[in-house]
Parts: structure tokens; sequence; C-alpha cells
């Protein structure tokens, strides 16, 4: 039996804690994994930022990148090794890169799901451009947001039609309102939505490969305490819902870390904000589910590597279209969608390796988050975004909260 190396590269910017924890879990589950007639090894280096010429190799399997939405040098180098070295990367950058929220919305809509209604309106002002004024002068109709806002229903939300990370997103309750938001809103081409009134559940699922994890979201609630640590407020239906939901948005897009918000209002779920491939991994927003998130990050990753697993390089929407297009429920046709994402995640090929190969992660998981090196890890990533006096304060913090995850039992 040959020793073979499979090669992960971490494709990081701002990242300190997961990476950390990452490296550190890799080695203590110190892997052999057999794969057809080979014992198969890992090694993981982070990816450096540096000139390459398109023809030269790349010498990865597998990435796993954070990089794409903003810096584009790593995300061409990553389109380059995809299209001309057989690179596993995920996410599809090209996907990344031109399916935002406005496109997720349009999808979706279609196939069904109870997406809040949404109207797209013109930039309120445009750079600086000689053909602005001429197009807009002869194209450009006068509209009234107030109207649109008795149309949709007050209050209704006014939020950049590609969003992220909370920017210039406000709830406006009357036109006054929402002629404010929208003089404030500069060259941000921006939806205004119905809200979703008198929800009594904030989830936000996340989705890696085929794994769903769901957390009780409370939105008003400072950012260290945003992802709650309660359990039991689904019913095994309604996870179950939600994971559907989820893995079809991350499958359809070719996102295979993505995460998904959806409220509950009289017992419908409707997805409100599902674009999101690069979603929030740091222990300072995720505490008690950053273990959670780690060994999804190495399980994903594992077995992609170990099992050299195709990256789909192009998206194919027709099977989900054909599957829309059929006189059947939401609820019908969300059962078809779900099936071929656990088809394009390989869902039962998934379980199966992790059973095998992986049935020690949980306790490796167990131990090494009551370990200095992870406590050291939570510390980093508090110095680097909370100011000194209350480092020690915040690392403990979410230090007693992996701990209560500890003592709960590790689970999830
Ligand atoms: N239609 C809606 N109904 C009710 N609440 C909404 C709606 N749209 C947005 N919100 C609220 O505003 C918040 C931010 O909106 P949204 O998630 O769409 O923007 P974002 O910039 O993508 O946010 P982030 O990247 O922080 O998740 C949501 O988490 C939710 O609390
Ligand atoms: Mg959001």
């Amino acid at each position: 039996m040959a020793e073979v190396t499979r090669r992960i590269g971490l494709s990081l910017g701002a990242d300190i804690c997961w990476p950390l924890c990452f490296e550190h879990m890799m080695k203590r589950l110190d892997l052999r994994i057999p794969v057809e007639g080979d014992t198969v090894r890992f090694e993981v280096e982070r990816v450096t930022i540096e000139p390459f010429n398109l023809r030269q190799p790349v010498k990865y399997d597998v990435v796993v990148d954070r990089l794409t939405h903003w810096l584009h040098t790593s995300r061409e180098w990553i389109k380059k090794g995809i299209l001309m070295n057989d690179l596993y990367v995920f996410n599809n950058p090209w996907s990344v890169q031109s399916n935002e929220k406005h496109t997720s919305y349009c999808a979706m809509m279609q196939l069904g799901m109870p997406i809040p209604e949404t109207v797209m309106v013109p930039a309120k002002s445009y750079a600086p451009n000689p053909d602005t004024r001429p197009t807009l002068q002869r194209y450009g109709k006068l509209f009234d947001l107030g109207k649109i806002g008795d149309a949709l229903g007050w209050p209704m939300f006014l939020k950049p039609y590609d969003g992220g990370g909370w920017r210039a997103v406000t709830r406006v309750t009357n036109a006054k309102e929402a002629w404010k938001a929208y003089e404030d809103s500069g060259t941000a081409v921006m939806h205004a939505q119905a809200s979703v009134e008198g929800f009594d559940r904030f989830v936000r699922t996340i989705g890696f490969g085929p794994q769903a994890h769901h957390v009780l979201y409370d939105p008003s609630a400072p950012l260290h305490d945003r992802y709650t640590m309660k359990t039991d407020f689904l019913t095994p239906g309604e996870a179950d819902h939600l994971r559907k939901v989820t893995l079809t948005i991350n499958a359809f897009f070719g996102w295979e870390f993505n995460s998904c918000e959806s409220l509950r209002r009289n017992g419908i779920w409707h997805p409100i904000d599902f674009a999101n491939p690069c979603p929030d991994s740091q222990v300072t927003s995720l505490h008690w589910h950053f273990p959670w998130l780690v060994k999804s990050y190495l399980r994903w990753t594992i077995f992609c590597a170990a099992t050299k697993r195709k990256m789909p390089r192009t998206l194919d929407w027709e099977p989900f279209y054909a599957v829309a297009a059929k006189d059947l429920s939401y609820g019908e046709k969300l059962d078809r969608y779900a099936a071929i994402a656990d088809a394009r995640f390989e869902t039962a090929r998934f379980e199966e390796f992790c059973a095998k190969h992986l049935g020690h992660l949980d306790e490796v998981a167990a131990e090494f988050f009551g370990t200095r090196e992870a406590k050291d890890a939570v510390r980093q990533k508090v110095a680097a975004l909370f100011p000194a006096h209350e480092v020690e304060r915040f690392t403990e913090l979410f230090w007693q909260r992996i701990q209560a995850w500890r003592a709960a039992g590790a689970v999830g």
C-alpha cells in the first residue's frame, strides 16, 4: 500500500480562530485513511498571495476559500486552479462573484419558496459616467416610494440588492422614513421588501456540504449574543424542512458553505437572507456553536480530499426548474429539490465515510476544546476584535460557553 498525501490549502483573510482549531485537530486526528489500496494522509497549509503564472501547477487538492468575495487576486488564482489544475474548492468562485442576494431571491421565488414580496428600485445616485444623464432622462421613470410601501404594506425594509453585513438595512414605517432611507442610499441599488411582521422564530441554518445546523437567532441582541444557545426550538419536521430549504439553495448555487435566515410566521417559514456564501465562522459570534462548525469544516474537507471528489465546475439549474414546473405542492417540490441536493452532496456516501473513518472526531473535538491551544485560539480572535480592557472578559465568556457545550455532552 502506497502512502499518499492530500494537500489542503486554507485561503484566509482575517480568520484566526477556526483555522487554528482546524490545524490542531487535524494533527490530533492523525488520519490514515485507506482509499483504493492507498493510505491517504493529509497536510494543511495556508495559501499565500503572490504572482502566479497561469500555466504553473497548483499544489493543493482542496482549497477552503474565505477570500473570493473581495480579494480578486485570490479569486482569480482559484478560478485558474479549477479550470487548469483540477482543484476542488468551496465555494464555486463564479457563483460567489455573480449570484448576489437579488439573484438568490428570484431563483428561490421561482422554485416556490415563500420569499417576502420584493421590489427593486433604481439607485439614488450614480458614479460619474457621461451616459448616465441622457439614459435616465430618456428612460428613467419617476416613482413614488410611498406607493411602493402602500402596495407592500408598512413597515417595509429597504436594503441593498446585494446585501451582506447588515449594511444600509432600514426598517421604515411610512413614506417619509422610506424617502429618507432612499436619500441616504447613495449609489446602492436597493430592494424594498415586505417585512415579515410578527414572526415568532428566527432561525439561521448553516449548511456545510450535506451537513446542516440550526441556530435560534436574536437579531436584537448585541453581536456576541445573537446566536443563542437554545436547543429544542424546532420540531423534527421543522428542522428537516429548514435543512431541505438550505441544501436546495446551496446545491442550486454551488455554495457548499452558506447560511440561510428564515422567519416563521403563522407556521410558515419565510427565507429572507440566504446569499451568504462566506458565512461567519468566528468564535466571537458562534461561541457554543463553534465546535460544530470546526468539525463540519474538517468532515467536508477531509471527505472531498480523501475521495478526490470532482469539483462541479458549472451550475446546472435545469433539474430544479423541471421540478418547479410540475403540478405539485411546495412541500412535494421541496422534497424533490432536496433529493437533487442530497445526490449532489453525496449525503449517503459522506455519512458512510464519516462513520467509517471519522468515528473518533467527536471525541477528539470534546478533548481539544478543553485545551490551552483551543483557549489561545479564542483569545487571539477576541484580542483582534475587542479593546484591550475587554479581552479577558470576553475570552472567558466565549470559553465558558464552549465549556458548557462540552458539559452538555459535546454533541452537535
Ligand atoms: N423582510 C424582512 N422581514 C423581517 N425582518 C427583516 C426582513 N429583511 C431583513 N430583516 C431584518 O434585517 C436584518 C438584516 O437583513 P438581511 O439579513 O437581509 O441583510 P444582510 O445585510 O444580508 O444581513 P447579514 O449579512 O448581517 O445577515 C435581518 O437579519 C432581519 O433581522
Ligand atoms: Mg442577514
